[in-house]
């Protein structure tokens, strides 16, 4: 699904990324941990076509995006691709439905078609009370379900979620959390996570644990650990 050969990233000196390899299968919810700075949002932008990588190759869904002229790109991210920040990212003049709908205007929906399916959306998200409230007026946790539900909108078959819980407390992060399996469950989508939260982490099918801009080592769900037992365990 996701196949990363070779990236590498520097802003000026700081060399970011030295050199990532990594394959996520479809269906795989994946988290991304390390340190502050490790370059966690750096390979998740990449990953998500937001930025380019200095080196290295990047096919999602089959479709080398690296070769992607940046109109083609923007078409690539809005149909393949959905995104889910730490902070919501909702349109403030804009209620719960119009939010979800608009990236399916983007994609050339029809408005019933794209009303259709933001509402289906909320009812999944048990929202469907909250449809025509603004952002201001629903509750943390309630504005991060609309920012997942927007990222669903055009069926993405991969989710990329940078601290998604972040800004939740602890009932709420653990609703978004058992969303996000629920979804994977129900749609059959790809999750990267990128995440401080232990707790969430260890819930993943496979975590990935990334330092000084290298993978050091991966850890998944039953346990097992791989690479270098001792780096992961001081983190
Ligand atoms: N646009 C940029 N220009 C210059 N330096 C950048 C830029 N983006 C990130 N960096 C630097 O790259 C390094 C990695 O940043 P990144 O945001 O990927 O870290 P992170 O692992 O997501 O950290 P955190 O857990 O704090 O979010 C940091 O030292 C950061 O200051
Ligand atoms: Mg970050």
């Amino acid at each position: 699904m996701i196949d990363i050969k070779g990236i590498t990233k520097s802003f000026g000196k700081l060399e970011v990324l030295k050199g990532i390899d990594l394959h996520i299968n479809k269906g795989e919810v994946v988290s991304i941990v390390g340190p502050s700075g490790a370059g966690k949002t750096t390979l998740l932008q990449i990953i998500g076509t937001l930025d380019k990588p200095d080196s290295g190759d990047i096919t999602i869904d089959g479709i080398d995006v690296s070769q992607l002229s940046t109109k083609k790109l923007s078409d690539f991210r809005n149909q393949h691709l959905g995104f889910v920040f730490q902070f919501h990212q909702l349109l403030p003049e804009f209620t719960a439905l119009e939010n979800i709908m608009i990236p399916a205007f983007i994609s050339g929906q029809s408005r019933s078609e794209a009303k259709a399916r933001a509402e289906e959306l909320l009812d999944f998200m048990n929202l469907s009370e909250r449809a025509n409230h603004k952002p201001a007026e629903l509750s943390g946790g309630e504005k991060q379900r609309v920012a997942v539900a927007r990222a669903l909108v055009n069926h993405p078959a991969v989710i990329l979620a940078d601290e998604p819980s972040g800004s939740l407390d602890t009932k709420n992060k653990a609703e978004l959390h058992q969303l996000f399996f629920d979804l994977r469950d129900k749609f059959g989508q790809t999750f990267v996570i990128v995440t401080h939260d232990e707790e969430l982490a260890k819930t993943t099918d496979r975590t990935i644990h990334l330092k000084d801009g290298l993978i050091i080592g991966e850890t998944t769900k039953d346990g097992d650990r791989e690479h270098n037992n001792d780096e992961i365990n001081e983190i």
